[in-house]
């Protein structure tokens, strides 16, 4: 090794030592006779001092050497006096005292300060990413993601789970986003898909008889991208066999809860998970991934308002729809310009507006008091029990709007007013999702989870007779108002398999030549199964403390799917498309 010692280790007791140190140039103070160096590598930042008395040749390099050079530093380790002490940092108490010091690289001035965790624009950050990385903020971030998908390894394979690959080059698996393709050049005018997530193959190693499976598995899905989403990013993935649903939670949840103290002993959780269905996160939090570290939860007013002769109620009751409230504490003298902003938030919902009671001292304002009944208010008050100085939020709509825009201003209301402690990890249960949902656009029913999940009742017929009532055994675990991983409980009967896939509209010929080998491995005995797959980079973002998970990803593409850094996608050579049968459509 080029050095005997990490630039984070050395204190008080190593005084006297000779040691040689190799890192970076955080930093560089030139005092004409004496140069102070803040050497930096992975484990921390040492001091360095070189006297031109001293060391001559030594001094002699340290001058040509700037931010971000690689050096090696050979000296004796002495503790600073007193005053000079630095408390901040671990090493603080001792510099090395140069007598070689050697130019390992010399180094660009970087575009951005590696040393101080100051904003630079992203765009800059990701072309030169190598650069971002060696920031402390991102190693941080990196090693934590070790310490995880490391802790994770350890519990399962302590329980008796096999970490088992599956290919990338594969067929459709869907999980309701575009696959990326990729092209044969042996078999013209065909491709593989890359896989959305292992889900079919980790169903198949079930029949194969492997019983507990696990992987740390890339997923590729072609979607539009957000803070949460990148187009490959890496799963968990799961799967036992015998199992009912509570033992796959009951995993996850042990894991969790043991995970949380070795890798982030900062942070707390709601021990045991608390546990919701999917109508009640719906009717409580107007979402299926509420964030659970606060309050606020949204209070029906339908019967309340039955009668009302305020138009914006009236029409919405008799069209079926219901009317909800939220209680915004202390924010009753919000200015007509945020209260625009937060008509527009629920706009944003689709909400046609938002109806707002500021409980003044002497007063309740708002634009719809003078259009309240007599006993309407102070139902309203009764029901929500704003306090004086509260802000009431109503939203009157079809409940799948009034949940959005409630939901939409509660994490507002979260953010202005830092309402959720932000060391609280909210692990939440979501259960008894429905089996299906209805998409408008295309007129046919979507697998709620997707369409190996075990439905409640068992055959198409009952499906068929009300399939808004069809529950399924599929779970969401929820944290922070993230959706952080999903499973459910398999259909192992081929028949049972066969009715959803015609449920979904699928026609034979399509079911046979998508998933043909699915149905064809369930005739020859598949074991009862379940899984779950945990999102590694959502999970490490909230331990982080992060919100992007960009920032947990070493090299992550841009919300347009770029890497900036090595410019792609790029063109391919027009040989690379003739030998896999391709031509550009102009
Ligand atoms: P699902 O599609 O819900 O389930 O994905 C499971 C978890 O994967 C993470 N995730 C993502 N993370 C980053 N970027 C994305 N584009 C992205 N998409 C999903 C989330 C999500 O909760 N095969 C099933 C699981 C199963 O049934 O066992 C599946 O993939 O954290």
């Amino acid at each position: 090794m080029l050095k005997t010692h990490s630039c984070g280790e050395l204190r008080a007791e190593h005084a006297g030592q000779e040691v040689t140190l190799a890192g970076w140039v955080n930093l560089r103070r030139d005092h004409g006779g004496l140069i102070f160096i803040v050497l930096r590598d992975r484990e921390g930042v040492t001091q360095v001092v070189v006297s031109s008395e001293a060391a001559p040749e030594a001094h002699a390099a340290a001058a040509t050497a700037r931010v971000e050079y690689v050096l090696q530093v050979r000296g004796v380790v002495r503790c600073r006096p007193g005053e000079q002490r630095n408390p901040d940092w671990p090493t603080g108490e001792i510099e090395v005292e140069a007598c070689e010091v050697r130019v390992l690289n010399a180094a660009k001035n970087p575009p951005f300060y590696i040393y101080e965790d100051s904003a630079v624009d992203e765009a800059l950050r990701l072309k030169y990413r190598y650069l971002d990385l060696r920031r402390a903020r991102m190693q941080h971030n990196l090693i934590l993601r070790h310490k995880v998908v490391q802790f994770i390894r350890e519990y399962l394979n302590e329980r008796g789970f096999l970490d088992i690959e599956t290919p990338y080059l594969f067929k459709s698996t869907p999980e309701g986003a575009r696959d990326y393709l990729v092209p044969s050049r042996v078999h013209p005018g065909k491709f593989y898909a890359l896989p959305q997530s292992p889900q079919q193959l980790k169903q198949l190693l079930m029949v194969a008889g492997f019983e507990r499976y696990y992987q740390i598995a890339r997923c590729f899905r072609d979607e539009d991208l957000r803070g949460d989403r990148q187009p490959e990013f890496t799963q968990l993935d799961l799967e036992m066999s015998f199992v009912e649903r509570d033992d796959i939670l009951n995993l996850i949840e042990g894991m969790l809860t043991a995970m949380l103290p070795a890798v982030t002993p900062h942070k707390r959780l709601l021990s045991p998970f608390p546990r919701l269905s999917h109508a009640e996160a719906l009717a409580r939090y107007g979402v299926d991934k509420p964030d659970l570290r606060f309050g606020m939860e949204l209070v029906d007013l339908t019967d309340d308002l039955r009668r009302s002769e305020f138009q914006v109620f009236s029409t919405v009751l008799a069209a079926g729809g219901q009317i909800k409230g939220i209680v915004a504490p202390g924010c009753a003298e919000y200015t007509r310009r945020e209260l625009d902003e937060l008509a527009e938030i629920a706009k944003g919902q689709g909400a046609k507006g938002l109806v707002t009671l500021a409980y003044r001292p002497d007063e309740v304002k708002g634009p719809a008091v003078k259009f309240l009944n007599g006993e309407e208010l102070p139902r309203i008050a009764a029901r929500l029990a704003p306090q004086t100085g509260d802000l009431v939020c109503i939203v009157a709509a079809e409940p799948a709007v009034v949940g959005a825009a409630l939901s939409a201003l509660r994490l507002t209301f979260r953010d202005r007013l830092h309402l959720a402690d932000p060391d609280l990890i909210a692990f939440t249960w979501v259960l008894d999702f429905p089996m299906f949902d209805w998409n408008e656009e295309e007129k046919r029913w979507d697998a709620a989870h997707h369409p190996f999940t075990m439905p409640r009742p068992n055959t198409y017929a009952e499906m068929l007779a009300d399939p808004l009532a069809v529950l399924s055994d599929a779970y969401d675990l929820v944290c922070n108002g993230y959706e952080l991983a999903s499973g459910s409980i398999r259909v192992h009967d081929p028949k049972i398999q066969l009715d959803i896939f015609r449920m979904l509209g699928y026609p034979e010929d399509e079911t046979q030549a998508r998933f043909g080998h699915m149905m064809e491995a369930f005739a020859y005995g598949a074991p009862p199964h379940g899984g779950i797959a945990p999102g590694i980079d959502r999970l490490t973002m909230l331990l982080a403390g992060e919100n992007n998970i960009r920032e947990m990803i070493a090299f992550p593409k841009t919300t347009q799917a770029a890497d900036l850094m090595a410019d792609a996608p790029s063109p391919a050579t027009s040989r690379q498309l003739k030998e896999l049968h391709l031509r550009i459509a102009e």
